[in-house]
């Protein structure tokens, strides 16, 4: 299974997000996390931002939707640059119809559990989706503790579907990561650990060996 690692640019500087891009040139995604305030109680970027990044990145981007309408959102977000497109089943929209809409627009479409979401919720959907972001943290801020108690769900999604990419999103650092793998997740979001570490690239390469090691 393929390592894929979604360096988050919330824990990049947003004064400068055109260099801090060019610090993560060996990222496999990049992550975006959109905030609305009302589906968690922070606010970040949204997609004219998206689209100005785009013009000067050629790495995928890697969209998290943490708002409470997505589906009134996704042919914005994917007009802006999104290449996949990542909904809460938390949120108020038709998970069936925005799955649908998001493949329709040509994109990538990912669903994302938060820690205290059945994984139940997400199975009937596995079929249809490109991948499964599982939350190890409360979505809403960067820099808080993985939570270990979430990798029995890891657990059962890979066991129904071996070729589906895991993502994993919160607290991933040079040890988690490998709780994660082990557990069957392959792709990777970290915020704290990459760009808040000096080198960025290395921090990337370690997260990748770490989780290669653990598989
Ligand atoms: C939290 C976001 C995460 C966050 C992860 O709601 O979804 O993507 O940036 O940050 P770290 O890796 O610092 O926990
Ligand atoms: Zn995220």
């Amino acid at each position: 299974m393929e390592v894929k690692i979604s360096p988050s640019i919330l824990s990049s500087d947003y004064a400068n997000l055109e260099s801090e891009l060019s610090r993560i040139s060996n990222a496999d995604m990049v992550h975006i996390d959109v905030m609305d305030g009302h589906f968690v109680p922070n606010i970040t970027i949204g997609m004219p931002v998206i689209k100005a990044l785009k013009k000067v990145c050629d790495i995928p981007f890697d969209v998290h939707l943490m708002i409470s309408n997505p589906y009134d959102y996704v042919d914005s977000f994917a007009k802006a640059g999104a290449d996949i497109i990542c909904f809460h089943t938390e949120s108020s929209s038709n998970i069936q119809a925005t799955i649908d809409r998001i493949l329709y627009l040509g994109k990538k479409a990912a669903l994302a559990i938060k820690p205290d979401t059945p994984v139940g919720d997400v199975l009937p959907y596995l079929d249809k989706l490109d991948m499964v972001l599982v939350m190890t943290v409360e979505p809403g801020f960067g820099g808080q503790s993985f939570m270990e108690r979430v990798l029995p769900k890891i657990k059962a999604i890979r066991e129904r579907r071996s070729d589906i990419d895991i993502e994993v999103d919160g607290g991933v650092d040079f040890s988690t990561v490998a709780l994660a793998a082990e557990a069957g997740a392959n792709v990777f979001v970290a915020g704290s650990a990459v760009f808040g570490s000096d080198c960025p690239c290395d921090a990337i390469d370690t997260l990748k060996n770490n989780a290669y090691s653990a598989l």
